[in-house]
């Protein structure tokens, strides 16, 4: 087992990698305060994981579980407000200890609940997802979207601990996990040349699911998340470029109805278009576009934004980004490979010709 530290003085918390190890009693131990626990989940991760967990902690806890309805779309105030009711239904107080057993969706919702629950609870997140395991559970980002925007409602709020357990990854949808290698691919191109190196080197191994590869991936993305967090836990400042390519991604993600586009899958196509504006902007070079496309490709991830989208849809959509300051939109650009910057000082005319150019390779894609 590999162990990091997310360092937030009194908010610091440890980020254990391993195999096996949401079966591992003593770290829940270590985290759990009181002698009530609320699993939540959701219907899918519940046939494969729950009942473990839960005779493992009925042992020494009052255990009451959860289970969400699955998928993006019900990232909803509604479904937090089922968290809210099982809560309330089973009598948990100020002591009860969340855990969120899941993906992001999960993870993001329970956390939301946990921040809010008569005004705040701990919780531990147990990611299943690759995307979860290397951005979503780290970092206390929490919240539910709204049909306006993502993420649109929530709460900064870390939890006592992350227990990435990586043998859950042996279950998940190959599409599932090519959306989480977006989030991975992204540290490279961020602020990690020697990473984004061997991602290119090691990228078919990662896919097939290469234990000890995949575990090397996941700790050295929450490294970077790790270190980016504690300089900007409430992003005033740089942990802004851990969102390169969402603002182009969310408006995908919104645009084409939640849970259409995979979060991943539409980072990913932010990504090469925040690095095709960069290209433009004259900080890449062909060869670094060309080897930022490859990447992922080589993940199987999509890199042109959806056929029925417009120049106008993406203005709109981009319009009520969390990042606009003062009516201007400010974007995660590269100044180079492995560099990036928090800029609203771009050409108007470079941002448009990146979209226009990427909607026109998709519509020659479907031709083809
Ligand atoms: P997800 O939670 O929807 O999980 C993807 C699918 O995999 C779901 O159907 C889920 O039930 C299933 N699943 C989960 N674990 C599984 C397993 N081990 N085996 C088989 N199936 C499994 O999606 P995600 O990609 O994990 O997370 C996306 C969400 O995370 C988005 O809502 C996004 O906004 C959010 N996010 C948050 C942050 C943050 O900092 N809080 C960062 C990135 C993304
Ligand atoms: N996923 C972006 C962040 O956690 O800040």
């Amino acid at each position: 087992m590999r162990t990091l530290n997310v360092e937030l003085g009194d908010r610091s918390y440890p980020i254990f990698i391993g195999h096996g190890i949401r079966q591992q009693k003593a770290l829940f131990d270590d985290a759990i305060h009181g002698k009530q626990v609320m699993i939540v989940t959701n219907t899918t991760v519940a046939d494969l994981y729950l009942e473990a967990m839960v005779s493992m902690l009925s042992i020494d806890y009052k255990v009451d579980t959860c289970i969400l309805p699955d998928g993006e779309v019900y990232k909803t105030l509604d479904t937090y407000g089922i968290i809210m009711t099982s809560l309330l239904e089973a009598k948990h107080n100020r002591t009860t200890t969340v855990i969120a057993l899941g993906g992001g969706v999960v993870g993001d919702m329970a956390g939301f609940a946990a921040a809010t629950y008569q005004r705040g609870v701990p919780f531990i997140q147990v990611p299943t997802t690759l995307l979860s395991q290397v951005d979503s559970s780290v970092g206390g980002k929490t919240g539910v979207n709204h049909p306006l925007g993502k993420n649109m409602i929530g709460a900064f709020y870390q939890p006592q601990a992350v227990i990435i357990d990586t043998d859950t990854l042996s279950s998940l949808p190959l599409r599932e996990l090519s959306a989480g290698m977006a989030e991975v691919i992204k540290y490279g191109l961020i602020c990690d040349v020697p990473f984004f190196d061997w991602l290119e080197a090691e990228m078919p191994v990662l896919m097939a699911l290469n234990n000890d590869k995949i575990s090397e991936a996941i700790y050295r993305s929450c490294v970077a998340k790790a270190h980016v967090v504690s300089q900007d836990e409430r992003e005033g400042g740089i942990r802004a470029i851990l969102n390169l390519g969402h603002t182009f991604g969310h408006a995908i993600e919104t645009q084409m109805g939640y849970g259409n586009w995979l979060h991943g899958e539409a980072v990913a196509v932010g990504c090469v278009l925040a690095v095709d504006l960069s290209w433009r902007m004259g900080h890449l070079t062909d060869s670094d576009v060309a080897r930022a496309v490859a990447l992922f490709e080589a993940a199987k991830l999509p890199v042109l934004p959806p056929v029925t989208m417009t120049v106008a849809h993406f203005i709109e959509r981009m319009a009520l980004d969390k990042k606009v300051l003062d009516g201007s939109l400010r974007l995660v650009l590269l100044a180079s490979l492995g560099d990036a910057l928090v800029t609203s000082e771009f050409p108007m005319a470079y941002f448009t010709a990146t979209l226009v150019d990427a909607l026109d390779a998709s519509l020659q894609a479907t031709l083809t």
